[in-house]
């Protein structure tokens, strides 16, 4: 395993299936009555976030504790950064106590890398800007196996605001390492530049695409939230306009076969880019993303601290 997983890239399909394989058995713990394993013992883990998070930063800490490793979360609201403090200073800082492993989310893209260059300990990406959320892909990919089973020359479509979208990136990666092929479906202002060179297709066409007529048919259907916080001018006229077009509205429901899963990273703007139809139908595979989260992170700080230990041993 590589010693920072900064971005999906990292891993080559032997690893990121035997990432994948140590999750299911990490899955197990979650439906024991005593969810703890012995083998992060002694370790510390701190949880730095820069940025709003909800699922990654509670599923890090649970997966971390499950192991029995010590997990501190420090945010930027309420550290010294509020003070003036740089990040370069706030990350020596808290790794110089004798920190094991950081888990990192930042608001700009290339910070976790930076990180990564001045502190010793590994480092994991849990989203920087808008270029990757690594373990957000393993989590969908494992959730996309437990569906569809091996993901080679299965299709996937990903939907919505790629531009802003650290979640599309890893997603596009990841999935081309394990043998799957992607169509991004966007307006064209939410495409990045530069998407021409992505290993994947790309469409307006959000029925055309979703109906198998464009590229084949779909075997799973990924909605990606509409990211305001990013966005600095107007990406589209109107959000009913927005809805109209690239929604995932029961109607559109109906272009996908019954056993299509859909996945939604979260959190979800309802009536925008996904009616609750589509979220709490028989389709949704929202809350095993959730599930997965934990599963999947315990096998990266299991694989990152006790692994590399063992394979010395
Ligand atoms: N929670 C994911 C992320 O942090 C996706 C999103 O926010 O839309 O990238
Ligand atoms: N999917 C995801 O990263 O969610 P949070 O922003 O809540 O961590």
């Amino acid at each position: 395993m590589t010693r920072s997983l900064l971005s999906a890239a990292d891993l080559d399909r032997d690893e990121a299936t035997a990432l994948l394989d140590a999750a299911v058995r990490m899955h197990a713990v979650q439906s024991r009555e005593v969810k703890k394993l012995p083998p992060l013992r002694g370790r510390t883990i701190v949880n730095l976030f820069f940025e709003d998070s909800t699922r990654t930063r509670s599923s890090f800490e649970i997966a971390g504790k499950w192991l029995s490793a010590d997990v501190i979360n420090v945010s930027a609201k309420g550290s010294s950064v509020s003070k003036g403090e740089s990040l370069r200073d706030t990350a020596l800082t808290v790794a110089a106590m004798g920190v094991d492993l950081l888990v990192v989310r930042h608001g700009s893209s290339g910070a976790v890398q930076r990180v990564a260059s001045w502190v010793a300990c590994p480092v994991v990406n849990a989203g920087d800007g808008t270029h990757e959320h690594p373990t957000q892909a393993l989590l969908d990919a494992y959730t996309l196996r437990g569906r569809l089973g091996e993901l080679a020359d299965r299709h996937v479509a990903i939907v919505g605001d790629i531009a802003h979208s650290r979640v599309a990136r890893s997603n596009v990666l990841l999935l081309q390492t394990l043998g799957a092929r992607v169509t991004l479906v966007a307006p064209p202002t939410l495409l990045p530049a530069g998407v021409g060179g992505w290993p994947c297709e790309t469409d307006w066409d959000l029925d055309a695409t979703l109906s198998g007529k464009a590229h084949g048919d779909v075997d799973a259907v990924m909605m990606l939230r509409v990211q305001r916080e990013r966005m600095t001018g107007g990406y589209f006229p109107t959000e009913r306009e927005y809805a109209a077009g690239y929604g995932l509205s029961p109607q559109r429901l109906d272009l996908l076969d019954e056993d299509v899963p859909v996945l939604h990273p979260g959190p979800m703007n309802r009536g925008l880019e996904i009616s609750s139809a589509a979220a709490d139908g028989p389709r949704s595979v929202v809350l095993e993303q959730v599930q997965a989260g934990v599963a999947v992170r315990m096998a990266v700080l299991y694989r990152m601290l006790a692994g590399a230990a063992e394979g010395a041993a």
